[in-house]
């Protein structure tokens, strides 16, 4: 950073003060955060918080599968009771709005709304009714999730994403749930982060349902963008007046040295984690680098698919957490190289808030049909603990800080951004990591469902309450 306004409000490392007088959150004057109609929200995801998995007609997820495999989850976790959210979702809500949050980015668990002909299970789909209503009375803006991972086990067991069908079962998820629901969701994404689905799920086994091959990985990925592209028009012919979109984890990668080989490397690790899904959505191609990365994975694709894939959007959901350092492998392929003294979180993931930005830009650059940005998730994982009824979380601020600082940047430099929202508003079930780590910037304790708001969340409180009073 050069020039010296931006020092009070910059992406670097900065310890938050011990004077509890100092304000350690609050953006200057010239961000665009300041703005009103910069959406500022929370984020949940259904699997993660709701419990409740064997109520009211709910069948299997895929989820519900794998944490029971032992080995899989740490400590054996599951997501049986979670935050029990299912339950106690009324003081959750009470909760968002008393912290002054405008925006709420929640999903649907689709085990939970259809069964295994496709027929409503209404109980199911009156829970999300209330819920969504509820938000709606609270002046909340909703954006619904159609699927963040709770694949139906009955789909999995017919092959989910590698089974073409998958997708076509997808759409008709998102036909009922958007007649359903119409008129109380602001904005519709289809998929969240597909790259993990498809990656993580059928490519290297570490998500449900845990299956490792480079071809499934691609083929899976395939299926998941056809669902998306096949569930655009049917969400917009049944809810014309909201939103639609999708939600990718963007990852950056840097390069270990100036070298030629580490910079392709670095430049193949994004192919493959971000151009792997936007060049179809936007371009309607895949990149032909990432079968050179991973030769021989190339999908089965039919005429037209890429077309449907390529509909235009709304928006566009962008999660970021993190960036990874990156060499040659000597071949055709990338390794990361950990960098040493660097701030991380709980999770071990580097802070890098430039990374942020600079993706942000990038894709400003690289996609002239960019549509406009919601950061979708971001935040971190940290021990924290309640003590005298409080949680000091001061790197969560400071990280937060810090990110929202480079989405300004990004705004400065011409990529248009309007809403971010935290990852998450409360401790969950972190996936594999279970719930040993803690996203939330409310404090759940397990044992009893206290929710605890942590400083994090008062200090984003304070920040929401000043900008409403600005006139
Ligand atoms: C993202 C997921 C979200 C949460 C965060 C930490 O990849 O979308 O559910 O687990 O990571």
């Amino acid at each position: 950073m050069a020039n010296d306004a931006s020092a009070v409000f910059d992406t670097r490392s900065s310890a938050v003060s011990n004077d509890p007088l100092a304000d350690p959150f609050t953006p200057p004057a010239d961000s665009s955060l300041w703005r009103k109609n910069f959406l500022l929200g929370a984020a949940t995801a259904s699997y993660q918080i709701e419990g409740a998995v064997d109520e009211d007609g709910r069948l299997p997820s895929i989820w519900d599968t794998f944490s029971a495999i032992p080995g899989k989850v740490l400590a054996g976790d599951t997501g049986a009771v979670a935050c029990d959210h299912y339950h106690r979702w009324e003081a959750d809500v009470d909760m968002l709005v008393s912290l002054g949050l405008e925006g709420y980015r929640l999903s649907i668990a689709w085990p939970r709304v259809m069964d295994t002909t496709g027929a409503p299970n209404r109980k199911g789909l009156d829970f999300y009714k209330r819920l969504l209503n509820r938000l709606k009375e609270k002046g909340i803006t909703t954006f619904v999730t159609l699927y963040h991972w709770d694949l139906p086990q009955h789909l999995e067991d017919r092959g989910g994403w590698l089974n073409r069908d998958t997708a076509y079962r997808f759409a008709d998820y998102a036909d009922l749930m958007s007649r359903e629901l119409a008129g109380t969701v602001d904005a519709w994404a289809t998929l969240n982060e597909p790259w993990c689905s498809a990656y993580l799920g059928y490519g290297n086994g570490h998500h449900a349902p845990g299956l490792a091959d480079g071809r499934f990985a691609t083929q899976a990925m395939h299926h998941l963008l056809l669902a998306h592209g096949l569930a655009i028009p049917v969400l917009h012919a049944n809810d014309p007046a909201s939103q639609m979109g999708i939600v990718a984890n963007i990852g950056r990668g840097t390069p270990n040295s100036d070298s030629a080989a580490d910079q392709r490397a670095a430049h193949l690790f994004e192919v493959q984690h971000n151009a792997w899904i936007l060049d179809p959505l936007l371009k309607g191609a895949y990149p032909q680098e990432l079968f050179e990365l991973w030769p021989g994975t190339e999908p089965l694709i039919l005429d037209g698919d890429l077309q449907t894939i390529s509909a235009p959007l709304d928006f566009l959901g962008i999660n970021y957490y993190f960036r990874s350092n990156l060499a040659s492998d000597g071949a055709h392929g990338f390794r990361e190289v950990p960098l040493e003294g660097v701030e991380r979180t709980q999770m071990g993931w580097e802070v890098y808030p430039e990374g942020l930005r600079d993706l942000l830009t990038g894709f400003n650059r690289t996609y002239p049909n960019l549509p406009p940005i919601y950061i979708t998730e971001n935040g971190m994982a940290s021990d924290d603990k309640v003590i005298d009824g409080h949680v000091d979380d001061t790197q969560r601020i400071s990280f937060l800080k810090r990110h929202l600082a480079a989405v300004d940047q990004a705004i400065k430099a011409g990529v248009d951004i309007r809403g971010y929202f935290l990852w998450s508003l409360m401790d969950n079930f972190e996936w594999a990591f279970g719930y040993e780590r803690r996203f939330g910037v409310v404090h759940v304790d397990y044992s009893t469902q206290k929710r605890t708001v942590k400083r994090s969340a008062e200090w984003v409180a304070k920040f929401l309450k000043e900008r409403k009073a600005q006139v």
